[in-house]
């Protein structure tokens, strides 16, 4: 059971998955977009250095600031602020991301650079949501992990394997971060007691549509 006072306490929220297309980068923008309709201050960070997709599903303009350009600069030149763009509704900014090639994006999400930005939005945010790429192939989502209040695992009818959820809980436990809570995303009502028991995995990558559309205020 979950505790008030451990709500109150869990600002910052990971989404993560063991695999790939399990419904992460889709759960975190529709908990963002609810935490912003409530009223909440709500900063959505795309922590996805290799497959980053908040710039694409909500529609940012390209030359905005990237976290990749916040990570790269060394020297503290870029105001906070300068970061942010906001999202399609009050109440919600966007931290949107680029792909890195070049380095391991969990040693650039490691050097202290991102620490000090969730910082500094845990002065101007009342919920930070980050989006990571999936725990298993990566260390990214375990770099993300120690940054944060606490992850909410994602899982998905006919991907997740019930091992792979096992590993992620047992991966946490390790690192030291409470789990909030899982997702079981995708559930066909009708094959439900089946959840969790698929042996492999379809995904097709591309989003449907963006949320721009649905206009800010
Ligand atoms: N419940 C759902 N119903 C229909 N489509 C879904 C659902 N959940 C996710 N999808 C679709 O599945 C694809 C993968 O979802 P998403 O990108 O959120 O997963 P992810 O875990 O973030 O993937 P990745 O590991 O590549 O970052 C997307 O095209 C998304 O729109
Ligand atoms: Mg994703």
């Amino acid at each position: 059971m979950i505790s008030d006072k451990f709500i109150d306490q869990t600002k910052v929220l990971l989404f993560c998955s063991v695999m790939p297309g399990e419904g992460k980068t889709i759960s975190a923008c529709n908990l963002a977009i609810s935490s912003a309709l409530n009223g909440s201050r709500t900063l959505l960070i795309d922590g996805d250095l290799r497959r980053p997709q908040l710039a694409n599903i909500f529609d940012t303009d390209e030359s905005h600031p990237s976290l990749l350009e916040w990570l790269s600069n060394d020297k503290n030149t870029m105001m906070h602020e300068e970061l942010v763009s906001q999202g399609i509704i009050s109440n919600l900014d966007l931290i949107t991301s680029r792909p890195l090639k070049e380095i391991n994006p969990a040693e650039l999400l490691g050097r202290g650079r991102l620490a000090e930005l969730i910082e500094w939005a845990r002065e101007h945010y009342d919920r930070i949501i980050i989006d990571s790429p999936p725990l298993g192939p990566v260390g990214d989502a375990q770099v993300l992990a120690n940054l944060v209040d606490s992850v909410v695992i994602v899982s998905r009818q006919g991907v997740t394997r019930r091992r792979a959820l096992k590993f992620a809980l047992h991966r946490f436990d390790e690192i030291g971060t409470p789990v909030f809570g899982c997702i079981a995303n995708d559930v066909k009502h009708s094959l439900s007691g089946m959840f969790g028991g698929a042996d492999g995995y379809g995904y097709a990558y591309g989003y449907s549509g963006s949320y721009k559309s649905y206009g800010r205020d």
